[in-house]
């Protein structure tokens, strides 16, 4: 059998090589920063809900391709409220998670031999799945001093197959926030040159939820050039439900709908009743865990300014924090030695794309932050052994 050029080619998936080298998964002393999961469980009165909803018989079946209506009602009220905007359910399309509608989205803009923009570092399923169709991504240089990219440097590299620019905000893996300027300039070299602009907003409910994150959808015509992704996993500690959602226009899912129907069919319909059950009813709960984790962001920082620490942060928020090793070696080298040696599991740079080998990623969501000056000591240690 002969298999996909376009599949052996792209990388592997970083989460299980990094824990290949843990020598022993149950060991207490074990940190576990590797993947972006919510260290706690969903509400309980959400699992009772859903419960009660199942002993019913009830989320059994395909749903409408875009999903419940209510549940994009209520995810329309919820980006009105959050973006100060004015969108409709129609705007919206529920897709079994948000790599899922990331893919989707890209198959209905991009052919083969196309062209996507993304700032480095990126998120490794972003270029998995450019790479497995195709699609040729066109990388913005890391700014190594804010993580924020630089916006001078797109027009040099859009040409007549660029389809899109995409951003992450805040961002995996540096944890960096872009500022609503920031997000503003990218969104008007998108419209000069008639592309799109894809923003993965993830983890957007981790952030200051006193501002919109942009003013994007504040526009009418917002959907000419926009197209907003966004995941149920995180907010709601739903990573296994698979529920995700893209805003965008009329137009755009009249062509993606077909993507999704020979996909996905529908998303999966107990996820979508578990996030309108979040919607709807946990607007406190998910306020608490947003603030859990922007102490845990000011913690991280300040664990990280320890004098005697040689390992340097770029930026931290939300989930993550991206680390600059001090040591002339691969980055999947030090990580490697940092989980057998030290029982501390992160992911290389390198995972997140070229010129990254000087970095580590640390997903601070998973872990309580009285352990972080755990994991500082552990890492002063090992600047004398890894040497
Ligand atoms: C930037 C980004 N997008 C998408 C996802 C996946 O989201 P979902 O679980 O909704 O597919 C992740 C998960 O780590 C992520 O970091």
């Amino acid at each position: 059998m002969k298999f996909n050029p376009n599949v052996i080619e792209c990388a592997s998936a970083p989460i299980a090589e990094a824990w290949s080298w843990v020598n022993d998964p149950t060991s207490g002393r074990l940190i576990d920063m590797c993947q972006a999961v919510p260290g706690h469980l969903p509400a309980q009165s959400l699992l009772d809900h859903l419960a009660e909803l199942i002993k019913q018989g009830k989320g059994t079946t395909y749903t409408d391709i875009c999903g419940i209506s209510a549940l994009r009602e209520a995810l329309a009220d919820n980006i009105n409220h959050r973006y100060q905007a004015h969108i409709n359910a129609e705007d919206l399309m529920i897709t079994a998670g948000c790599n899922q509608a990331f893919c989707s989205v890209i198959d209905t803009l991009c052919a083969t031999g196309d062209e996507v923009i993304i700032p480095l570092p990126c998120y490794f399923n972003h270029e998995m799945w450019l790479s497995a169709r195709g699609v040729k991504t066109q990388f913005l240089p890391f700014n190594t001093q804010t993580a924020i990219p630089d916006h001078n440097l797109v027009a040099p590299l859009i040409n007549s197959k660029t389809r899109a620019i995409v951003l992450v905000t805040p961002n995996n893996p540096t944890g960096a926030i872009y500022s609503q300027e920031c997000i503003a300039v990218f969104h008007q070299i998108a419209k000069q040159h008639n592309i799109a602009l894809i923003i993965d907003e993830t983890y957007r409910d981790f952030s200051d939820g006193t501002v919109p994150p942009h003013t994007l959808f504040q526009s009418s015509d917002w959907s000419d050039n926009f197209i907003h992704l966004y995941s149920f996993s995180k907010v709601f500690s739903l990573t296994g439900y698979r529920t995700g959602a893209v805003a965008a226009s009329a137009e755009f899912f009249d062509q993606m709908k077909k993507v999704q129907d020979c996909t996905a069919i529908s998303a999966p319909h107990v996820g979508q009743l578990a996030a309108l059950y979040g919607l709807q009813n946990l607007d406190n709960w998910k306020a608490d865990k947003a603030q859990q984790l922007q102490e845990r962001a000011i913690a991280i920082k300040a664990a990280f300014q320890h004098p005697e620490l040689k390992y340097r942060l770029i930026s931290a928020g939300a989930y993550f924090a991206y680390v600059e090793h001090p040591f002339k070696k691969p980055s999947r080298e030090v990580v490697k030695r940092l989980i057998q040696e030290f029982e501390i599991v992160t992911l290389p740079g390198s995972y997140f794309g070229a010129e990254q080998d000087n970095f580590i990623r640390f997903a601070f969501a998973n872990i309580d932050q009285n352990r972080f000056d755990e994991v500082i000591e552990r890492l002063i240690k090992s600047q004398k052994t890894l040497q």
